[in-house]
């Protein structure tokens, strides 16, 4: 039995792991941690829990670790996350780190992009980007793993075939990516105020998405080439569910069918990426609420297009944390997830 506990037990991605955890047959919440709300039942915070999940929320701060834990989620804002991460390493407990903050393994790129100093740049270094198509082998043995950020799993899981194959330019990558608001939290800003957003389309952060390096990073790991991505993320008016659509540019003639057959043969075995039936596309409804990453290509003229879906929440965010705990922790890589 592995005993969790979620930092920042308030936030959206907190109230899915409950979910998750409260089916997950090997493992046990004992610890919900918060800045504002100790003391409260977390079902009072989130009543969808009331007469199924009560547990009070506790302190969080400096000195205030928890005994009976072996593995937290850090559901915590970036360059906040890194405040408090230390506390749980150093107390011997393994971490699931659901921000920004140890996902780049050069610290510059992550102080040029989130615009503060890295605080805890020892265990930066001892960190797994936990995709676990990718890093599966490395997120075992890992006491620290940086979850992947929504847009960043959708497209790197829809890029990789190619890049490891080196049959793309990988200076022109165009990624159209659109999400649902949860996607931006639970903290109500005028961007994401139901007036704003329903009935409303538009691309926001155009060029400097945070993403992008994030993106950018573990393409140029892959294919070991200093790539260039153009990441073009919308807000659209839905609550959960991302799609991206990537276009691609082949280094030479290859058709629809050895494509396909390339994603079959990195993902047949993956319990949570299939790829749409041929001649259909994914829809973010398809793998709302589930694990699952559902993935089409097509080629066209010198392009492969990509099509890649997922729910921000779950494959983008707390589904995958608790298949990174799974594989950190000696269960069965599925177990609590569809
Ligand atoms: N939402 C998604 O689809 C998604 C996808 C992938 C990754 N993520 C990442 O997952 C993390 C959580 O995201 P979320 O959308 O679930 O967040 P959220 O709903 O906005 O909640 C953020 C949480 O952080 C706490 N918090 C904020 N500032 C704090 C501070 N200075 N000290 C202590 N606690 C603080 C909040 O507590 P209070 O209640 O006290 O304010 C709240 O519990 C973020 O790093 C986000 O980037 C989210």
């Amino acid at each position: 039995m592995t005993k969790v506990g979620i930092v920042g037990a308030t936030a959206y991605t907190s109230l899915e792991l409950i979910k998750i955890l409260l089916r997950h047959p090997e493992s046990e919440i004992s610890y919900l941690g918060t800045r504002r709300m100790a003391g409260t039942k977390i079902s009072e915070i989130f009543p969808v829990l009331t007469k199924i999940f009560e547990m009070p929320c506790s302190p969080l701060g400096e000195g205030k670790v928890p005994g009976d834990v072996d593995l937290v989620f850090m559901a915590l804002p970036p360059t906040v996350s890194m405040q408090f991460v230390p506390q749980f390493l150093d107390a011997g407990i393994k971490v699931v780190d659901l921000s920004a903050d140890y996902r780049f393994a050069e610290k510059s790129v992550y102080e040029r992009w989130y615009k503060v100093k890295h605080t805890d740049p020892s265990h930066l270094k001892a960190a797994v980007y936990g995709l676990p198509e990718l890093f599966r082998d490395k997120i075992e043995t890992a006491s620290l793993v940086a979850n992947p950020g929504c847009y960043p799993t959708a497209a790197i899981l829809g890029l990789a075939p190619l890049i490891k194959r080196d049959l793309i330019d990988t200076d022109d990558i165009i990624i159209d990516a659109k999400s649902g608001i949860s996607g931006s939290g639970r903290t109500p800003t005028e961007a994401t105020h139901y007036c704003e957003r329903n009935e409303n389309l538009e691309a926001y952060n155009v060029g400097v998405h945070r993403h992008t390096p994030e993106i950018e990073s573990i393409v140029s790991l892959m294919g070991n080439s200093d790539p260039f991505v153009y990441f073009t993320p919308h807000l659209i008016p839905m609550i959960r569910g991302l799609l991206c659509s990537i276009y691609v540019q082949l280094k030479k003639e290859i058709s629809n069918e050895e494509i396909r057959d390339l994603f079959n043969n990195l993902y047949g075995g993956e319990p949570f990426v299939r790829l749409s039936r041929d001649g259909t596309f994914p829809k973010t409804k398809d793998v709302t609420n589930t694990n699952m990453c559902e993935i089409a290509v097509k080629v066209v003229g010198k392009r492969v297009l990509i099509f890649s879906s997922i729910d921000n929440l779950m494959k983008g965010a707390s589904g995958q944390a608790v298949q990174n705990m799974n594989i950190m922790c000696g269960h069965n890589e599925t177990m609590g997830l569809i």
